[in-house]
This record gives C-alpha cells, structure tokens and sequence, in this order.
C-alpha cells in the first residue's frame, strides 16, 4: 500500500425528510446570504425548492436563485453565478440537484474569490480560496456531494475539464434517497454506471497488497448489481435508492481509493463524448469501460480474472484466467444493457469523422501529456481504436 492522506471533512445527513434541515445547516457552516443553484426545473416540479426556501427562511436566511444549470454544466452560467455573488455580497453557495449542479457551484465558489478567470482553475491552476459549499442531493451518480472535484464544459469549443481541491469539498450534504424517486429510468440507470466507474477507475491499480480497498470496491460493485436493477424495476424502492446512493457517495470521496495508483482513463475518454454530443456521463461510461477493460486486461490479466470471479461470479478458469476475466467483462456489458443503457458510440450519435479530434483531445490539455491512465497508459492511437471498436 502505497502512503497517502486523506481528508474528508464533509457533514453527511442522509435519509427521509433531512432537506428540511437546510436552513439550520447553512447557519452551522457559516452562510448568511446563499446563491441557491439548481438545474433545469427538477427541484420545482418536484416542490423541493419551495422547502429547501421554506427551511432558508426559517432560519433568517436571504438568499438569491439561480436556476438553469444543464447536464454537462457550462461555463456561462457560473460565470453569471459568480457575478451574481460578487454584486450580492454571497457568503455560502447551495446546490440543490446532481452532479452538474453541485460542480457548478464549485466553480462559483472558487471563481468568485478569484480576480482572474475561473476557468483557470480548470488549466491546472490550483484553487487557494473558495466560499463554502453544501448541497442538497436528488440523484446518486457523480459523487460530487463528497468528492472534491468539479467537471465543467467551456462553451467556446466544447473543452470538458476537471479541477480537485479540498477546498471545494462541500461543508455538508443532504441525502434524502426518497428525492431520487423521480428519476427518469435512463438517469438512474446512467448513474448506476457512473458509480460503477468511479469504482472500476480505483480498481485498476499497480500497487499491490492493497486488500482493504480492493475488497471496499468488490462489495461496493456487488452491491450495485444487486440494487441496481431494483429501482429501474420499481422507483419507489426506498431501501434499493438507500443503498445505491451512499454507495455513490463512497464511490467517490475516495475513502476506497487510498494507497494505490489509479486510472481514470474511462474518464478522460467519456468526457469528450459528453462534451461533443452532450451525452449523459454514465451512458458514455457504459458504452466506453467495458472496451477499457478488454484493451487492457493483458496488462495484468489475474486482477481481471479476479474482477470477474469476486464481482460477476464467474467461475475461475485456472488454466486460462483470460476467460474468466473475458466473461467478467460481458457480465459487466450485459448489466449495463439490462438497465436500458448503450453498448455503442452510435447509439449515442457519435460520428465517425470526429473520432480522430476527440482522440486527440482526450490525450492532450490540462496537465495530460499524451497517455490515459494511471493503469491503463493509453496514447492518442489506443484511444482513437477504443472509439472505432465501439462504433
Ligand atoms: O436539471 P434538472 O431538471 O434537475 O434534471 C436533471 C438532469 O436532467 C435530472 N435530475 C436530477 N435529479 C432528478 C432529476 N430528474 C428528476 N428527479 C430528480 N430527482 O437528471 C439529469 C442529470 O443531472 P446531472 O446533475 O447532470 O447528473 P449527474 O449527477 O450524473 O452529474 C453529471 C455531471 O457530473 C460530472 C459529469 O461529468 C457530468 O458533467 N461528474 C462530476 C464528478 C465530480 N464532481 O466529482 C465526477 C464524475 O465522474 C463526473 O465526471
Ligand atoms: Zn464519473
């Protein structure tokens, strides 16, 4: 196992009703005047605004909304945000949504105690001040409710780019699983792979004898494919969204990720579908780490065989662990397609002609200098023939 240090510091309060306790939260962490963000109409139909509002004004608590965050979240509207909590005096940024809410509030925390251009931030430059953040959570699938990394898209050319700091971890996250209740299957089931990935990506190590994780993961994949198809079966199952979403959540605050080496290829390979096509993140990864793991088994082929005997429950072929790896692998692809996800770039509208581009953007920018992959070491050709095998 390799040293590391770990620092989570956010204040968890999961189950039923604990959105009503946001106003008392934001008092907790400091916030006295909130840019209350939030996605494309969700949390208003749902009426989750109006009592994320009600318990803000309970508590004294002023606050200005800004609605309108898209999947894959933009850089206009943090832009905006970030104007807004300048002129406004903002004190505490409060997400309330998934993933692209949640990352688009880190970037206006960040961006609006910085002079320069927050999309610095997103170039390598490291975060040195942020205004707190707390998020109300109503989909399991990105993690971002623990983790402390954003993932926003420059609209000028569709650039899709990560940043990571502490600083940005939330102060506190509310997770309510009967709010992912009203989930459209497709954005269950997208999220289902998102944590799946976020699994798979710390799974693909070099670093040895590191037992401890690498169990964390099996249980935490086990329990995916267990609960996973229970709520594309019936939404309303309480106890199945329980589970998924503090699974999402351990997914991905890296708590299974300590003290060893890992990918992160998948990622950076997805992130240029979403960012050209728009395409959901967990259908991209679907289609996309299956064909992952199949290019780079060879490089260490028992951890695969592993993969598939401890996870996928594949009976160990001691003469050729290939096998059994092989067969983890459509395991893996057909639980993607049983919850109603692609398998090919082109039932995502991918075209052919824009793979070399996206090749190429996956591999350069941002600090990438060619190779994907703590693990899986792939350059510009490898990814260019990850596309074209997926077509
Ligand atoms: O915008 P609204 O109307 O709220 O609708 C959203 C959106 O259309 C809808 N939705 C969310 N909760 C709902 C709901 N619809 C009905 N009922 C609910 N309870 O679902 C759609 C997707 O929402 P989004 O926030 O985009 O989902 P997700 O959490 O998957 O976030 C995806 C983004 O997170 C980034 C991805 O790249 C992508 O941009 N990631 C962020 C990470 C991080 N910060 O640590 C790590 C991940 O690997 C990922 O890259
Ligand atoms: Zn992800």
């Amino acid at each position: 196992m390799d040293n590391f240090t770990f620092y989570s510091p956010t204040y968890f309060s999961f189950g039923k009703d604990t959105e009503t306790e946001v106003g008392a939260y934001v008092k907790k962490f400091g916030g006295t005047k909130v840019l209350l963000h939030y996605g494309g109409g969700s949390v208003v139909r749902s009426g989750l605004l109006d009592r994320v509002k009600e318990s803000l004004l309970k508590e004294k608590i002023a606050f200005v909304a800004l609605g309108g965050v898209k999947p894959n979240p933009r850089d206009d509207l943090v832009y905006e945000g970030i104007k807004i909590c300048k002129s406004e005096g903002i004190d505490f940024i409060l997400a309330v949504g998934g993933g692209s809410t949640i990352d688009s509030s880190k970037a206006i925390a960040a961006g609006t105690l910085y002079e320069g251009d927050f999309w610095d931030f997103y170039q390598g430059k490291p975060i040195e001040k942020a205004l707190p953040v707390g998020t109300v959570l109503t989909i399991a699938a990105a993690g971002s409710e623990g983790s402390p990394s954003s993932v926003i898209t420059k609209l000028s050319d569709n650039l899709k780019r990560g940043t990571s700091s502490d600083l940005i971890r939330p102060k506190f996250s509310l997770l309510n699983p009967a709010l992912t209740m009203t989930l459209p299957p497709y954005q269950s089931a997208s999220g289902i792979a998102d944590i799946m990935a976020h699994l798979l990506e710390r799974y693909l190590t070099k670093t040895k004898n590191v037992e401890v994780t690498d169990r964390l993961i099996e249980a935490l994949l086990i329990t995916m494919l267990m609960e996973g198809p229970k709520v594309i079966e019936n939404p309303k199952d309480y106890e199945a969204r329980a589970n998924i979403m503090w699974a999402g959540m351990m997914a991905h605050n890296n708590s299974v990720g300590v003290g060893r080496t890992q990918d992160w290829a998948s990622h950076a390979i997805e992130h240029e579908l979403s960012a050209q096509y728009d395409v959901a993140h967990g259908a991209g990864l679907a289609v996309i780490f299956p064909e992952v793991l199949n290019y780079t088994m060879d490089q260490d082929l028992l951890r695969f065989a592993r993969l598939g005997a401890n996870v996928f429950g594949v009976p160990y072929d001691y003469e050729t662990p290939k096998n059994t790896a092989l067969e983890g692998v459509k395991r893996l692809r057909n639980f993607f397609n049983s919850l109603g996800l692609p398998s090919t770039l082109s039932e995502l509208g991918v075209k052919e002609q824009d793979l070399d581009e996206m090749a190429h953007r996956a591999c350069y920018g941002n600090g990438r200098l060619g190779f994907l992959g703590g693990f899986s070491n792939l350059g510009e050709e490898d990814v260019k023939n990850i596309y074209k095998n997926l077509l």
